[in-house]
């Protein structure tokens, strides 16, 4: 089977624009996109510049636009494409380091500002935890987050307001919020309680839409708006009484 891909190619030190070059693929073998990828870099041009480590879907850094579509490069095989044009773009909204490779310090910057990890009161216990499954069933579909970037790539809001956190991380405090093992005080995750955090968010749920892990940042914002809500609620009634 002979496909094109057509790579967007950037170099900053010597280009003034990004531009597409085609790039004839042959192969007999069932492969991925990475596994393209990583055959035209080989044999055709070792200038070529992509992220990836796992090759299993897990480690979220192959992700980028495979035919309009936010992926990853890694479980997205060939055979699924029925036209043989393959076009490649880098993640949009994050600056453009080489290629398909991109600047992912503002995603993870947003990200260790929501405290990404349990915080307990007196440290760890030696014994464990025990979770209830029913409360595992409210956050699992977070934990799934491999912190692959595509949502907040794809999010509007995060596109022109840099003060926005983005749907990962503000997800990924909910996931926290709602640990039963997580004791952080309202002090610390009702700083999202802004334009920045969870009140920035259009709705438009694209997050949702591209997330390859299934899972729906736009539901964690919207429950931790509905909580912090309830909340301050909360709080006014305990000061007037
Ligand atoms: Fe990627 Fe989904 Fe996590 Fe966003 S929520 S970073 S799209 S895995
Ligand atoms: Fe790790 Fe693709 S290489 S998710």
């Amino acid at each position: 089977m002979e496909y094109i891909f057509r790579i967007m190619r950037y170099d900053p030190l010597k280009d003034m624009y990004p531009f597409f070059q085609d790039f004839i693929y042959q192969t007999q073998e069932k492969k991925s996109v990475l596994e393209a990828l990583m055959d035209i870099r080989n044999e055709q041009d070792c200038t070529l510049s992509f992220r990836y480590s796992c090759r299993e879907a897990i480690c979220g850094s192959c992700a980028m636009v495979i035919n309009g579509k936010f992926d990853l490069a890694c479980r997205t095989e060939l055979e699924m494409f029925e036209s043989s044009l393959i076009v490649i773009e880098p993640l949009p909204n994050l600056e453009i380091q080489k290629d398909l490779l991109v600047d992912m310090e503002p995603f993870f910057e947003a990200m260790s500002k929501i405290e990404p990890y349990i915080q307990t009161e007196g440290g760890l216990s030696e014994e464990g935890y025990r979770i209830e499954e029913k409360e595992m069933e409210k956050i699992f579909q977070y934990i799934n987050c491999i912190m692959c970037g595509c949502c907040y790539s794809a999010c509007p809001v995060a596109s022109r307001d840099e003060r926005y956190l983005g749907p990962a991380a503000l997800a990924k405090l909910y996931r926290f919020v709602k640990d039963p093992r997580d004791k952080r005080p309202f002090s610390n995750w009702s700083r999202v309680n802004t334009e920045g955090g969870v009140w920035g968010c259009d709705t438009i749920f694209k997050c949702n839409e591209v997330c390859p892990k299934n899972v729906r940042p736009a539901d964690g914002i919207e429950a931790l708006r509905r909580k912090l809500v309830v909340e301050k609620v909360k709080r006014i009634f305990r000061f007037k009484r």
